[in-house]
């Protein structure tokens, strides 16, 4: 399921895009109002004192932006922007030598930062705290700890999980930036200049179409915008309208709330089979033939956050939205 058009996950063949589509400074950045005006206080007032900005947590669904803002923050700074991510770093000795090899005011950024592994994270305490490293030489009798010094440095650390963060990790950011879906307007701002990047033109009706199915999230609007683009030039369209996009994301099975064959399945089979629930997580699994954890973490964030689906303690049940999005009668009504 990981190439469903309306992943917020980055697909294989999308990495360099996004590279290139990366806004680089916080006045390209689009939307988020409160994490940027906020992030643009603390970075003048730490450069201003000239001192690293303090270490930074990100967290959010994936595709809205934090690896984006990530290397805005060290753009902003004026410091070397390193990354790596936790299932990378599986030993304390790789972080300790990343962190060895970090300059005054550098940006270490760590993706995935809930999936470090414990030993590891025990050695990032010190080196956010006090900017320092300890470590053990010599075994048995002879060991002795020694501290080095670091310079000073900002981690930015990102998580879509920021739940499964250990409360000794998540007390040590000074900031916590919880990422929001995007509205449609600023997804609207968002592929208008995904366009401009790609030199393609674009009637606003259709980048408003676009914004609206693209489940808050730029990437997805990002994606869709290119697929449409792709369509609209073998038609031979200047301006890519809104007739297009329409018939191209139908094609592509993304209906107008961002829905596609995925969701459509599930919730049809809560109606069809469950009279509209309340039905067990597993039932739903079995019918189906889904595990239960990826509905759960994959498909049904984004239809409880659009209220398509409750969670009772009986089980989930579909709303009347969601009998109005099928064009269905609601039950009892
Ligand atoms: N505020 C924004 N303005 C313009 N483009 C954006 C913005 N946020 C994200 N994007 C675009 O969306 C794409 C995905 O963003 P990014 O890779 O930063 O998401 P992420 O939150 O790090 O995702 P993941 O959780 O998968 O790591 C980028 O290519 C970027 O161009
Ligand atoms: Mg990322």
């Amino acid at each position: 399921m990981d190439d469903r058009m309306v992943s917020g996950d980055v697909q294989p063949d999308e990495e360099s895009v996004e590279y290139s589509l990366r806004p680089q400074s916080l006045a390209q950045y689009i939307g988020q109002g409160k994490t940027k005006e906020n992030l643009k206080i603390f970075i003048e007032a730490a450069r201003m004192r000239n001192e690293p900005l303090d270490h930074v947590l990100l967290y959010g669904p994936p595709g809205l932006g934090k690896t984006t803002l990530a290397s805005i923050i060290s753009n902003e700074m004026g410091g070397q922007f390193r990354t790596t991510a936790g299932p990378a770093i599986e030993r304390a000795g790789d972080l300790a030598a990343i962190l060895s090899s970090l300059e005054a005011g550098d940006v270490l950024f760590i993706d995935e930062i809930h999936r470090l592994p414990r030993s590891v994270e025990e050695v990032l305490y010190p080196a956010m705290e006090d900017f320092c490293l300890d470590i053990v030489i010599g075994s048995g009798s002879e060991a002795r700890s020694i501290r080095l010094d670091l310079p000073p440095f900002t981690l930015v650390g990102a998580t879509t999980r920021a739940g499964l963060l250990s409360a000794p990790l998540r007390d040590r950011f000074g900031v916590l930036s919880r990422l929001d879906y995007y509205t449609t307007e600023d997804l609207c701002a968002i592929v208008e200049r995904t366009s401009d990047i790609f030199h393609v033109d674009i009637s606003e009706e259709a980048a408003v179409e676009i914004a609206r199915r693209s489940r808050g999230t730029p990437r997805i609007a990002n994606r869709l915008l290119k697929r449409v683009r792709d369509i609209a030039q073998v038609k031979g369209e200047a301006v890519i309208s809104k007739d297009t996009t329409q018939h191209a994301l139908t094609m592509l099975q993304v209906d107008q709330e961002g829905l596609d064959h995925v969701d459509h399945k599930l919730l049809t089979s809560i109606m069809d089979h469950f009279k509209g629930g309340p039905v067990g997580l597993d039932t739903i699994a079995a019918t189906i033939g889904e595990e239960s954890q990826t509905i759960e973490e994959v498909y049904e964030p984004f239809l409880l956050q659009m209220g398509f689906i409750q969670r009772t303690p009986r089980g989930r049940l579909v709303t009347n939205k969601t009998y109005e999005h099928f064009n269905r009668e609601v039950p009892g009504a």
